[in-house]
């Protein structure tokens, strides 16, 4: 095209998206579009991650029955049932992986808690679990482990109220490098988020090189004034093909903890972090993905801008508002 129908079009683009409603229901279309295109909703293009994250979703409602104060004997006979017929086809087709494993773990603890409880193992229903455990109970992670009052006092016994109010959103970088190992730590943190059903959709895209960080914030316009002190971006993604069903939103509820998470690791860690919005035309996100190597079924949920701390710098003081505006009691 050339400069004058450039000019044409990114006219009617940013009228579009800026001055109509008409923009933000285009949003709306390409999110549903996505979703179906690649949800588990969606049978034709279930991946491997989708049917991972469908397993993962069904042998955690076993763990959590397991969890429960007073957990029923031989509850959720159905659902078992399916998860095995899953597991076996998912088996067929990958082979033996760390999810099956997982879900052996679990439930042998299933079994296990059945047999404590006298329950008669002697039908199809505990012979299809036995067999389907095989001798390999021990080599996945799935159940339920103990913790104690004791453990958790122990390990919040430190000034939380000052860790939370002593990270801002940070505009002002030091010009040092970055250590990566220390950013990898902080991402390996950020995975203790809860997600739902554990399906822990996240991507963490870094982009450290400068020309990528340039390239990525191209794509956002939240940054002015500071680009040239930021030393690398993460963007955070969820994956489409780990939702299922009235699942639309839990997308970016997902993907909005997860970041959270994130930017207190890279707190713990003395790393600075600016929250980067991305809230953007999905014609740039699909363009945004394109360059920088991000697969089409993941949503872009907002980026986190990053760098070193100077030894005094300035932040926005974001007054918060009052508790007694934020908190009802419902008595
Ligand atoms: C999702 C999200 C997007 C944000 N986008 C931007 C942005 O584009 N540019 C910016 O300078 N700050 C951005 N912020 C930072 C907010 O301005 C900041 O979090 C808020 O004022 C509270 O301040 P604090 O983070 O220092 O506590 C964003 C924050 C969030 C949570």
């Amino acid at each position: 095209m050339n400069n004058f129908g450039n000019k044409v079009k990114n006219k009617i683009y940013a009228f579009l998206f800026w001055q109509t409603s008409f923009g933000e229901y285009l949003n709306k279309r390409y999110d549903l579009s996505v979703f179906f295109k690649y949800s588990f909703t969606n049978k034709k293009t279930n991946s491997k991650q989708s049917k991972i994250a469908s397993l993962t979703k069904d042998y955690h409602i076993v763990e959590k029955g397991l969890a429960l104060p007073y957990t029923r004997n031989e509850f959720g006979k159905q659902k078992i049932i399916k998860l095995i017929k899953d597991a076996k086809l998912y088996f067929n087709e990958y082979g033996k992986d760390e999810i099956i494993l997982d879900i052996k773990s679990c439930l042998s603890e299933y079994y296990e808690f059945n047999k404590m409880n006298n329950i008669d193992l002697n039908n199809e229903y505990f012979k299809s679990i036995s067999s389907f455990i095989s001798d390999e109970s021990n080599k996945g992670i799935g159940g339920t482990k103990i913790i104690t009052k004791k453990e958790i006092e122990t390990a919040t016994n430190f000034d939380f109220e000052t860790f939370v109010k002593t990270r801002s959103s940070i505009r002002d970088f030091d010009i040092s490098d970055l250590d990566i190992t220390l950013i990898e730590k902080a991402i390996d943190l950020a995975r203790y988020t809860p997600s739902v059903c554990n399906r822990q959709s996240w991507g963490a895209h870094l982009y450290t090189n400068n020309k990528k960080v340039l390239e990525v914030l191209e794509f956002q316009n939240g940054h002015g004034g500071f680009k040239e002190s930021i030393k690398g971006v993460i963007v955070i993604t969820t994956n489409v093909a780990m939702f299922t069903k009235l699942e639309t939103n839990q997308i970016f509820i997902d993907g909005g903890l997860f970041a959270m998470s994130m930017m207190y690791a890279l707190h713990f860690q003395n790393i600075g972090s600016c929250p980067l919005n991305t809230c953007m035309p999905y014609i740039d996100e699909i363009k945004l993905k394109k360059k920088v190597g991000i697969n089409e079924n993941e949503r872009v949920i907002m980026m986190i801008a990053i760098g070193n701390l100077k030894e005094e710098f300035k932040v926005a003081i974001s007054n918060r508002r009052d508790l007694n505006q934020i908190l009802t009691y419902h008595n």
